[in-house]
């Protein structure tokens, strides 16, 4: 079982803002109980983010030589990532308080935690700070959409907060990837090559694992198939192509491999087009 989301938050974190700030009886429940879509992307992010010590512990003994790194994820990410996974436990449990949150994080924390191993890893740790730099990315345009998807005001308040974390994480780790980056000499394309990797790996990922729990204990009398998933992709798809932040997604992929601008001008308009020809 994971031990991170059990104990109790520590008063000392250093964390940017609160759960315990947050009015979850304010929420405006017919809002968004019956937004099936939006069940799913809550728990299984809950799912995601409240596993994070797991990371922490892989990537930690990954740069276990580098103290910035070692003492910021150890002293803020960690804590950061558990407190996005906790909000949003708190806000499933108050909205669909019939789905048994935590039988079903134990069966996918059971699988998720024998697949999150070191061998995942980029071969050095610049191109590993790139993939990470790919991942808050994800993170962060992901929680910018749900919160300009969302109505119901407790749950934009919580994703205004998770967002702006996230993308405090991608600039913690752009700057570590500046300094391992002097030092490793990685050329573009390496690099290149280590984005392209993370985001085809992103969206393959976890997302179907957390699903099919999440489906299992939401529908215990089902059994689930292959089509509820893609169902479920598709209703995603449709929410993102009217808010996923395609501008802001860019240009934070890009930014590690510093592109000259005249460079990044020609670039951007046909990696625009292909974003939104994968939208859908
Ligand atoms: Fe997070
Ligand atoms: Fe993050």
């Amino acid at each position: 079982m994971p031990d991170s989301y059990a104990q109790a938050e520590s008063p000392a974190a250093p964390l940017p803002w609160r759960l315990a700030d947050i009015d979850l009886t304010a929420i405006d429940r017919e809002r968004v109980r019956s937004d099936e879509t939006l069940f799913y992307l809550l728990a299984t992010s809950s799912f995601v983010e409240i596993a994070s010590a797991l990371y922490t512990r892989n990537l930690s003994a990954y740069y276990a030589s580098d103290e910035g790194v070692l003492e910021w994820l150890n002293g803020y990410w960690e804590q950061e990532e558990i407190q996005h996974g906790r909000a949003l436990r708190a806000y499933v449990q108050a909205v669909w308080p019939e789905f048994d949150w935590e039988a079903a994080n134990a069966a996918f924390y059971a699988e998720y935690a024998a697949r999150c191993t070191l061998e995942e890893f980029e071969p050095t740790p610049a191109l590993e700070l790139v993939a990470r730099c790919v991942v808050e990315t994800s993170t962060a345009t992901f929680y910018r959409t749900v919160h300009q998807y969302t109505d119901e005001p407790v749950l934009k308040e919580i994703t205004g907060h998770i967002k702006s974390d996230e993308v405090r994480h991608y600039s913690h780790f752009y700057k570590f990837y500046q300094q391992h980056h002097a030092r490793e000499r990685v050329g573009r394309s390496k690099s290149m090559r280590a984005i392209v990797r993370r985001v085809i790996e992103v969206a393959n990922d976890d997302g179907l694992i957390a699903f099919r729990h999440a489906f299992a204990y939401r529908y215990p009398q089902r059994v689930f198939e292959r089509r509820h998933y893609d169902a479920f992709l598709g209703d995603v798809r449709r929410i993102m192509r009217r808010h996923f932040p395609v501008e802001m997604a860019l240009k934070m992929l890009l930014k590690p491999l510093y592109l000259p601008a005249r460079l990044q001008r020609v670039v951007l308009p046909p990696l625009r087009v292909a974003t939104r020809l994968v939208l859908g």
